[in-house]
């Protein structure tokens, strides 16, 4: 298949596309590097440059707002990822319009993209933010949606935009909404997530900040394992709403508490009591994923962690 992926330089568009080209599929990464680093990923690439994967990858430079390029880009293409998206919780709350302009209207412009370019099928990078806090766990697909802060509302006015044009254009929509992904090449900027904030502080010893006593539980899921989920999914069709996470609850203070076993030394910790908007517990279950397509999340929390700190300790040296 040739499968274009928006925000395809980011951190889990990097694993997508890999994971893609190694099963032999043909890629276009579409990235306006407005939340990616242009450079590393170009020297990453052209490090690659004598492979096979190569050969079927094409990178261009656009922003998904940009129609005449995007329906450009889009021709001959069998499938679309959707990534691009702005993801700090925080900044959507100080700076909605930023969100709903990047997001939602960005969205807009690439569904509407794919009908006049004629490609049918897309699967879109959600999140379990949707659920808000949930009613009960684990939280199945099925569970009602409600928006925290404007990252989230976008993230749900982008899945019902894309729901819209399956209903009227009958476009192939998958979505995938992703618990907590982790792993090597997470370097966002600013990074407002747990495990590569715990990982830095930890290479540089300075104390880990810290919500609510790290009482609040997770479902932290490895991003080559979140990435194969995609690859598993291209085949289906129609309307389908899938959760991704390791269907395992797990407390902050655990992953501290790894992580210091990975150290070698206690990481020390700033208590920074308790903080509004915060959901206290969420994990998924990924039966409906796994059932229909035969995926499975492979990688153990461990395992993970260790080889995330060691991308962090090469990314240091
Ligand atoms: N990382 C997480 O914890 C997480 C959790 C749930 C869902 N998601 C979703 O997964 C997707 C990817 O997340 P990530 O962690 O890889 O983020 P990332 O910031 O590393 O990657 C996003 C990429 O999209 C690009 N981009 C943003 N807006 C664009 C636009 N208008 N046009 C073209 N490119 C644009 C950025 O330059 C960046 O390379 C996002 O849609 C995010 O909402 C992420």
């Amino acid at each position: 298949m040739k499968v274009l992926i928006t925000g395809g330089a980011g951190f889990i568009g990097s694993h997508i596309s890999k994971q893609l080209l190694d099963s032999g599929h043909e890629v276009i990464i579409y990235d306006d590097f407005s939340t990616s680093d242009k450079s590393s990923f170009l020297s990453r690439n052209s490090q690659e440059s004598e492979t096979n994967n190569e050969k079927r990858r094409t990178i261009i430079e656009g922003n998904v707002k940009d129609s005449k390029l995007l329906i450009n880009s889009l021709t001959g293409v069998d499938a679309v990822i959707h990534m691009a998206s702005f993801i700090a919780v925080e900044e959507s709350v100080k700076d909605p319009y930023k969100y709903i302009d990047n997001n939602v209207l960005g969205t807009t412009v690439l569904l509407d993209s794919m009908v006049k370019a004629g490609v049918k099928k897309l699967v879109f990078s959600s999140s379990a933010t949707v659920y808000g806090e949930p009613e009960s766990l684990p939280i199945l697909e099925d569970a009602p949606l409600s928006a925290a802060n404007p990252y989230a509302a976008s993230k749900i006015g982008m899945e019902v935009l894309c729901e819209a044009f399956n209903k009227t254009h009958g476009l192939d929509v998958i979505i995938l909404r992703y618990f907590n992904p982790y792993g090597p090449g997470e370097n966002h900027r600013p990074e407002t997530h747990a495990i590569p904030n715990f990982i830095k502080a930890g290479l540089e010893k300075k104390v880990v900040p810290l919500f609510w006593k790290g009482e609040q539980v997770r479902d932290f899921i490895y991003v080559e394992d979140l990435a194969s989920a995609h690859v598993a999914v291209l085949n289906l069709s129609g309307y389908q709403v899938f959760n991704v996470g390791s269907e395992a609850g797990v407390k902050i203070i655990d992953i501290l508490n790894k992580l210091s076993d990975i150290f070698g030394y206690k990481l020390g910790v700033e208590d920074l009591g308790e903080r509004a908007g915060d959901v206290m517990a969420n994990y998924a279950s990924s039966k409906k994923l796994r059932e229909t397509t035969g995926w499975e999340a492979k990688v153990s929390l461990d395992e993970g962690l260790r080889k995330t700190v060691d991308w962090f300790k090469l990314l240091k040296s």
